[in-house]
């Protein structure tokens, strides 16, 4: 029975790969580092077989009953191309690619074996623009004094159907999906930060007000590109440190303030020096003799 499917899936594949190879293409356009998502459309608990292939070799697989599994190194004898790269949904057999790299871009194509029905395909060209490895990694540091507002700009042409997630060392604190927004779910996150954080639902921006200290550390930014038959994920980092306005107990006004103060006295004083100098190098010096 299996050696039959096995043959007969040849048999459907190779007529099915040029007919309709056309109009079935997917484009995916990604950028090193992201992490991309091919969707197969459909659930593996229906008893289908689905093969994966990159550039005619297969590189993943996954039977209905789960019996039969494989990724990468496991599926073709030897070739490992993706590193751990790979991840494979039990239950739709799609696809993942994480972290990809240049050489992940190609063809990747879905053959999906139904018992007792017709088969189906789908092909994904995939290609992932090549990034400096520093650009890859980048963090953008922010710097704030305590009180004053600091945004962090994704830099991002942002489309309605993406979805954007921050965090904040690690918790989600807001997310953007179409023209909703939710700010600080979690009761901690509520109360420390929720009055003072912004969204920019233009830009996907979070602006946090009134800084305080607490506030510094590691902020990371999801970006998720949704396609009916793809998704692409994409995080930015940033550090934001909030540095102490030196004696705390003034506010940056009053800080201000002291400083015209300072200057306009300063200004009073070389004044006064210059027209006392002035007037003494014009008025007759007075002689004294009391030597
Ligand atoms: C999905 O991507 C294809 C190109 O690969 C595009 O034609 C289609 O409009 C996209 N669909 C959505 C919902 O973004
Ligand atoms: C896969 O195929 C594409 C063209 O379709 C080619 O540019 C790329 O180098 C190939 N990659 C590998 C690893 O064979
Ligand atoms: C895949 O997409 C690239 C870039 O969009 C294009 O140059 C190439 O011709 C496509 N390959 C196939 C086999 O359609
Ligand atoms: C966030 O992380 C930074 C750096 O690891 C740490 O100094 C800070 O205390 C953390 N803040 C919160 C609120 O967890």
């Amino acid at each position: 029975m299996k050696l039959f499917i096995n043959v007969l899936s040849v048999v459907l594949f190779l007529p099915d790969n040029d007919v309709s190879r056309v109009d079935k293409e997917v484009s995916v356009s990604a950028m090193e580092g992201d992490s991309v998502t091919l969707y197969t459309g459909v659930q593996t608990n229906q008893q289908e077989d689905i093969k994966w292939y990159f550039n005619d070799t297969r590189i993943a697989q996954i039977s209905g009953d789960l019996s039969d599994i494989c990724t990468d190194v496991q599926c073709n004898e030897g070739t490992e191309r993706f590193r751990d790269r790979l991840k494979l949904d039990h239950q739709t057999g799609s696809l993942t690619i994480t972290n990809t790299r240049n050489t992940h871009s190609g063809l990747y194509e879905l053959n999906i074996i139904i018992i007792s029905s017709s088969d189906s395909g789908k092909i994904f060209n995939v290609t992932v623009k090549g990034v400096s490895a520093a650009k890859r990694d980048e963090v953008k540091r922010k710097s704030v004094k305590e009180g004053e507002s600091v945004t962090l700009d994704p830099g991002v042409i942002k489309k309605t159907s993406d979805v954007m997630m921050w965090y904040f060392n690690d918790t989600l604190i807001a997310e953007i999906t179409g023209d909703q927004s939710k700010i600080c779910t979690d009761v901690q996150c509520k109360e420390r930060i929720r009055d003072r954080l912004k969204l920019d639902h233009q830009t996907g921006s979070l602006i946090i007000t009134n800084t305080r200290n607490t506030d510094s550390g590691e902020y990371k930014l999801q970006i998720n590109i949704i396609n009916s038959s793809f998704s692409i994920t994409r995080v930015k980092r940033f550090s934001v440190s909030v540095v102490d306005v030196p004696d705390s107990g003034l506010s940056s006004g009053a800080v201000a303030g002291i400083v015209v103060g300072v200057l306009l006295v300063f200004a009073g004083v070389t004044a006064g020096v210059i027209y006392y100098r002035h007037h003494r190098t014009h008025e007759p010096v007075p002689q004294r003799d009391d030597m």
